[in-house]
């Protein structure tokens, strides 16, 4: 994804023991339908009424050097306190709290890290802060090459490690590659879902920075191209549609190309159901503080069913109930 790399907040790495605050964070939501949104932008943890609508709340980025003058960062640098009463208010709201690895700007298996040694320090992070899981935004290009480099083999090996340190049932891993690694001649995430797929609870997929793909519904739902698979024929390659989340720009500025505006994304989002059932959710990049990304679910919410808000809510109580044990 697109980071902005200015964000830079003085950080120390100090934190403190965990405070017992009421019974342990209540894991996991683990079926679908997922609204996933990124926050690389506040420093703060939003109150959960700025993001109403989303049940997945990705911290930006945790990164292979440690390095924390991030989103994520921001996160292990608030007080034991804050952050449990942030746990708990998204909790009553039905948000997890997940942390996005890497990132548009971090190529770990290039600069020749151990996979099993960062999965094992990430999910170390993870317990240590009270997170739900980790969103793998792996972008290592060059690892990937034409298919044939070593990125496929780190990612799996990479999802294995951080699978035995976060067992399914706990913890909730997603991962969010751009569409055209499941591509059928070579996709280099055909080859990580073969191997890895059942410790990968869904993919937030990127259909976006791909030049002129994506843009219409055909084109996002139906039929791209060999090289820019729509989503239907990533579930041809064997993806199951159930774990494939859409994933959007939130405004033109948020990413290189590929924008849909949230009330065309309604549409396509309400003939794939009608079509094929698809009812996995969608993803955005990346929260704004200025309520643009509020507008952003309220729309593309609104126009899949005929009550937005009665849906919303009732997606709501259903997170809910499923999720507090109070
Ligand atoms: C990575 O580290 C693990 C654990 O120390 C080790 O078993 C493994 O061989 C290493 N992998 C590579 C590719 O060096």
């Amino acid at each position: 994804m697109f980071t902005l790399s200015a964000l830079a907040f003085a950080l120390s790495g100090f934190f403190c023991v965990q405070v017992a605050f009421g019974a342990p964070i209540p894991h996991k939501r683990d079926t679908s339908p997922y609204y996933v949104v990124y926050n690389d932008e506040a420093a703060t943890p939003p109150d959960p009424q700025d993001i109403e609508g989303f049940n997945i709340f990705n911290l930006a980025f945790l990164l292979s050097s440690g390095d924390g003058s991030n989103v994520a960062g921001k996160w292990e640098q608030l007080s034991d306190s804050d952050r449990q009463s942030t746990l708990q208010q998204y909790e009553q709201a039905g948000i997890q709290v997940m942390v996005s690895a890497f990132g548009g700007e971090d190529a770990p298996t290039t600069k020749g890290l151990n996979a099993t040694t960062v999965a094992d320090s990430m999910a170390q992070w993870v317990i240590q802060y009270g997170v739900h899981g980790v969103d793998v935004d792996y972008e290592d290009f060059d690892a990937f090459g034409d298919g044939s480099g070593p990125g496929a083999d780190w990612v799996i090996a990479f999802t294995k490690a951080l699978r035995q340190q976060l067992p399914q049932g706990k913890y909730l891993i997603s991962h969010a590659p751009i569409a055209p690694w499941f591509k059928k001649d070579g996709g280099p995430y055909l080859k990580v879902h073969e191997e890895v797929g059942d410790l990968i609870d869904w993919y937030n997929v990127q259909f976006y920075n791909q030049g002129s793909a994506y843009t219409t519904c055909e084109t996002l739902i139906t039929k791209m191209n060999d090289e820019n698979p729509a989503l239907m024929e990533i579930v041809a390659n064997g993806i199951p549609i159930e774990k494939l989340v859409i994933g959007k720009p939130t405004t033109k500025g948020d990413a290189g190309n590929g924008y849909m505006s949230p009330t065309e994304l309604a549409e396509c989002l309400a003939q794939a159901k009608q079509q094929y059932g698809y009812e996995s959710g969608v993803m955005t990049w990346q929260y704004h503080t200025d309520g643009s990304t509020l507008a952003w679910i309220k729309d593309v919410l609104g126009g899949t069913s005929s009550s937005s808000s009665s849906k919303r809510q009732l997606v709501k109580r259903k997170l809910v109930r499923r999720l507090s044990p109070w």
